[in-house]
């Protein structure tokens, strides 16, 4: 059975049992707390907490209609770069397709199991084990699930039942906060093919659990796993997915080697094709790193055509994915292609200048031209025994913050430009992105007060490039509509494109014009009252800030909110963006 084969019949199977088939996300996430789409479930969150209402709620990837369902059925492109390192082996990938079916309150563990059980016995899949959550002092053991393998034959006295503990079968947030809960995994060709997510918790921040008003399902089934194991294929290498791609590569290259190409092609591809570029930090970076890799090996051997690949790339994905370009991809890969090829001769030529290689100075070879550990590892010969892998990783960790559980690695290290406490930029760029979120911030707070009363004052708010997020008075969860309304108000403001003008006063003066303050902020005697427009008999906004701001609000772009949420009692916080 080909892939395409699959995709149909997992997508198939369940529209039948009552699903809504949505479209794979971006890439890049609408969740700012992940640098990349990690898994299926992503374009779901806010169904699980029930901020989203599945019959109410437009869904961003069906153009705005609502799921109509609560159960729905995807594809999803995800990338984990947590895998990046091992990439080259038999299994790990970057870029992997999830096949995934979700319920938010529809159907629980029963139906849960029994559609995965069903599905993989009309492909003919025979399962070998499975596991279950084993329990601990927090959560108990999945005993529902226990129940429910044994009616198919499967039990720990028969040995093809087994039980796993919070690392194996549990499934922790994407990013620091979310829905989360026990898992039940199927072992089916000697590897984990289904990883299925019954969520009844909400993990806060502070990692406290609690309990999800209604529990969800959440599944996941990496599509070149299952065809390696249709296929009957050794690695997933050997799949229909990777064999037009790789056969471009000369036979006698090292095997490692192969399936690097194999696996980042693809991502390089995927990446592009959803408006990533190579640059030096974040979801850029990762695909720089994957680029250059593969650049250094193509510069050491002369029959390698990286481009060549790509181009296999794009015919065999090019059907489900139309979005995949081939000349806009190969001339995303030729452009980073042209500036990295003085470096790559240079850094190789310090590579040879060094009399020996250790941790430290390989590092630097990797963080300055970009040269991978192995090419380092591989031509530094007698020179790089004292080199491990070990040694390397360490000063890589120094340089990022690695976060955990279906999280992702930010890549960066660099100081601040701007750090007002509230504002916080890396670099020009930046800056300007954190100034226009400042004031979509004024405007956020002016359309809240409108609608939702004048109860409503800042109690906090922190803007990096990703998103501002805000904090404020008010006793309740904002309904969807309510949410809508403020995005409305301020994306009305941003088109009227209103002046934003200051004023210097006194603060007590300052304070008699009835511009908003933060009550618990300490202010200097002389402050500045900004006011967002004149076109109103009231100025849309005025408060009391020590900038930076935009000039015009309509400089802002088109304001969204991510995420509403509480902190506490009584005090709710809001990610928004402008883009
Ligand atoms: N969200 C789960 C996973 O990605 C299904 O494995």
């Amino acid at each position: 059975m080909d892939s395409s084969e699959l995709r149909t019949r997992f997508l198939d199977y369940f529209k039948e049992k009552g699903h809504t088939i949505v479209p794979s996300s971006s890439l890049l996430p609408d969740d700012p707390s992940v640098l990349l789409t990690t898994a299926g479930m992503q374009q779901f969150k806010p169904y699980y907490t029930g901020a989203a209402d599945p019959f109410r709620s437009p869904h961003p990837t069906l153009e705005g209609k609502p799921l109509g369902s609560k159960n729905a059925a995807s594809i999803q492109k995800s990338f984990r770069t947590s895998d990046i390192d091992e990439v080259g082996d038999e299994r790990h990938l970057t870029f992997f397709e999830m096949m995934g079916n979700f319920s938010f309150g529809g159907y629980f563990k029963e139906e849960a199991i029994l559609y995965a059980k069903e599905f993989l016995d009309s492909l003919g899949v025979s399962i070998e084990y499975v596991t279950v959550f084993g329990g601990d002092k927090d959560v108990p053991r999945d005993e529902e699930s226990v129940k429910i393998w044994e009616k198919y034959g499967f039990s720990a006295a028969k040995g093809n039942l087994k039980f796993m503990g919070r690392e194996d079968n549990f499934w922790g947030p994407t990013g620091a906060e979310g829905p989360c809960g026990p898992t039940t995994e199927i072992y089916a060709g000697g590897i984990e093919v289904w990883n299925i997510v019954f969520n009844e918790y909400y993990q806060k921040a502070d990692k406290t659990l609690e309990k999800l008003p209604t529990p969800g399902v959440d599944t996941g089934m990496g599509l070149e796993r299952l065809a390696r194991v249709l296929q009957k294929k050794a690695t997933v290498f050997e799949t229909d997915l990777f064999l037009r791609a790789m056969a471009e590569l000369p036979e006698d290259l090292d095997e490692r080697i192969r399936r690097i190409f194999g696996d980042h092609t693809r991502a390089i591809a995927f990446l592009l094709a959803d408006g990533v570029l190579p640059s030096n930090k974040e979801a850029g970076y990762v695909l720089r790193r994957l680029m250059r890799r593969l650049l250094v090996y193509e510069h050491l051997d002369a029959r390698i055509a990286t481009e060549k690949l790509l181009e296999r790339v794009v015919e065999t994905y090019g059907h489900p994915y139309s979005n995949l370009r081939k000349e806009f991809i190969l001339q995303g890969f030729r452009a980073e292609k042209e500036r990295f090829q003085q470096s790559i001769a240079r850094g190789l030529k310090e590579l040879q200048r060094l009399p020996a290689l250790n941790a430290r100075n390989a590092f630097s070879l990797y963080e300055s031209y970009g040269i991978p550990y192995e090419i380092i590892k591989e031509l530094g010969g007698q020179r790089a025994q004292g080199l491990a892998r070990e040694g390397f990783d360490a000063e890589f960790a120094k340089h990022q913050e690695i976060s955990r559980a279906g999280q992702e690695r930010k890549f960066g290290g660099h100081g601040l430009i701007l750090n007002t406490g509230e504002l916080k930029a890396a670099n020009e760029e930046e800056a300007k992105i954190v100034t226009r979120l400042h004031t979509a911030t004024h405007l956020m707070q002016a359309a809240l007060r409108r609608v939702l009363g004048e109860g409503v004052r800042q109690a906090g708010s922190d803007i990096t490039a990703e998103r501002t997020r805000f904090d404020f008075t008010f006793d309740r969860k904002l309904a969807p509509e309510e949410i809508r309304q403020v995005e409305e108000l301020v994306n009305k403001a941003i088109q009227d494109d209103l002046l934003v003008t200051y004023e210097e006063l006194p603060y007590e003066e300052a304070v008699k014009t009835g511009a908003l303050h933060f009550a618990k902020e300490k202010y200097p005697q002389r402050v500045k009252v900004y006011t967002m427009d004149s076109k109103y008999p009231e100025p849309f906004s005025k408060e009391l800030c020590g900038g930076p701001h935009v000039q015009r609000t309509g400089e802002l772009g088109h304001f969204k909110v991510l995420k509403e949420e509480a902190v506490s009692a009584g005090i709710r916080r809001i990610r928004a963006t402008v883009k």
